[in-house]
């Protein structure tokens, strides 16, 4: 098997987990860096090996040598840079979101789809262990619930993927959404903190509550409940944890993800750092996707679709009004 030579677009935290990540995936090798901030660059080629470091994601573009990059440099850069590289042939990660607006986030869909190049778009929860058990114990919800921290910006796009993307399969119809500015975490937004109920085309609902500043100690930052006719699925700790409860009530199954992080010698599942929450997955697939040709699971179209659910609930807030998500994709000139 040739290894699958990847450049690193971003050397923050999150370039940095990546880049460990990588070094966990069969055949995957990072050999360039790349950050605005020169610097970081060199500290990671220092850090993890290879060939050169640069300031200019062109320089990447432009090598030949590379089958692939790891973007990471947050929403304003993502899709330029998606662009660029689906431009240039590079098969691409990308890590959530996919961009600030959704004109924005069409012209990087539109690249990628006629490019050809496979991409995978930052959601990494839907690849997380124990959301996939709680998908095949519970596989078409009644109701789901999510409580979660901070605002919609920086959070909202992991838990809005699970409703739209895994947990509910009919289409979106409706979207309704109240709140208001407790902290002024996102000042320049309606709200900071709201309920928002997402209603879909076989009459399930998603409910989800975004508690600004406010938080659970006790849930941890975010929290998923799935309830079934027959059954109820509980995700806690961070997606650690799947717990399966009868309508009664009693807990029936009870699953924890135990995998070791950084694996070990001898360990068959070495994952790299939160191995609980897919971000090792991630990069897995992408692999999988370029040597088989299989499709994406985590595509740059649902980027684009779960920023347009963020969306509509910012309408929702700002006018009061529930929003018809199908004429709102229409209006704005996207696929529900
Ligand atoms: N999936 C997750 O679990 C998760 C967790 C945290 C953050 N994120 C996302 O990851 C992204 C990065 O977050 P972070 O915490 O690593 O941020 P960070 O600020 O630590 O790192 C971003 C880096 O990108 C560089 N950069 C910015 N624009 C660039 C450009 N055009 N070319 C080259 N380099 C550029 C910056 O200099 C910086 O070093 C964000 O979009 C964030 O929302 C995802």
């Amino acid at each position: 098997m040739q290894d699958l030579r990847f450049g690193v677009i971003g050397c923050g935290g999150m370039g940095r987990l990546h880049t460990t990540n990588a070094s966990f995936v069969p055949g995957l090798k990072t050999i360039a860096y790349c950050d605005l901030i020169l610097g970081k660059a060199q500290d990671f080629l220092r850090l993890f090996g290879g060939e050169y470091a640069t300031d200019d994601a062109d320089d990447l573009f432009a090598d030949k040598s590379l089958d692939g990059v790891l973007i990471q440099t947050g929403e304003v850069a993502h899709p330029g840079l998606v662009t660029g590289a689906a431009q240039a042939g590079k098969h691409i990660f990308c890590e959530k979101p996919l961009a600030r607006t959704l004109p924005e986030a069409k012209q990087a869909v539109e690249a990628v789809e006629k490019s050809g190049v496979k991409m995978v778009f930052g959601v990494c929860n839907r690849l997380a262990p124990m959301v996939q058990r709680a998908k095949r114990l519970v596989p078409h919800p009644v109701y789901t619930y999510c409580q979660c921290a901070e605002t919609i910006t920086s959070q909202a796009v992991h838990n809005l993927d699970l409703a739209v993307h895994l947990f509910h399969e009919a289409p979106l119809l409706k979207v309704y959404a109240q709140g208001q500015q407790v902290w002024g975490l996102d000042p320049h937004l309606p709200a900071d903190s709201f309920v928002a109920t997402l209603t879909f085309a076989d009459g399930s609902v998603h409910c989800y509550i975004q508690h600004g500043a406010s938080r659970n100690g006790t849930l941890r930052k975010y929290h998923y409940q799935l309830f079934g006719k027959e059954n109820m699925v509980y995700l806690a700790e961070r997606f650690k944890k799947c717990i399966l409860h009868n309508t009664s009530g009693a807990v029936t199954q009870s699953f924890s993800f135990e995998g070791p992080d950084f694996g070990g010698e001898g360990a068959d599942d070495v994952r790299g750092p939160f191995g609980y929450m897919g971000h090792y997955d991630e990069l897995a697939h992408l692999c999988d996707c370029i040597r088989t040709g299989s499709a994406s699971l985590l595509t740059v179209r649902q980027g684009m679709h779960v920023l347009a659910v963020e969306k509509a609930i910012l309408e929702s807030l700002a006018t009061g009004m529930p929003v018809d998500f199908v004429e709102f994709c229409t209006r704005n000139g996207i696929d529900n």
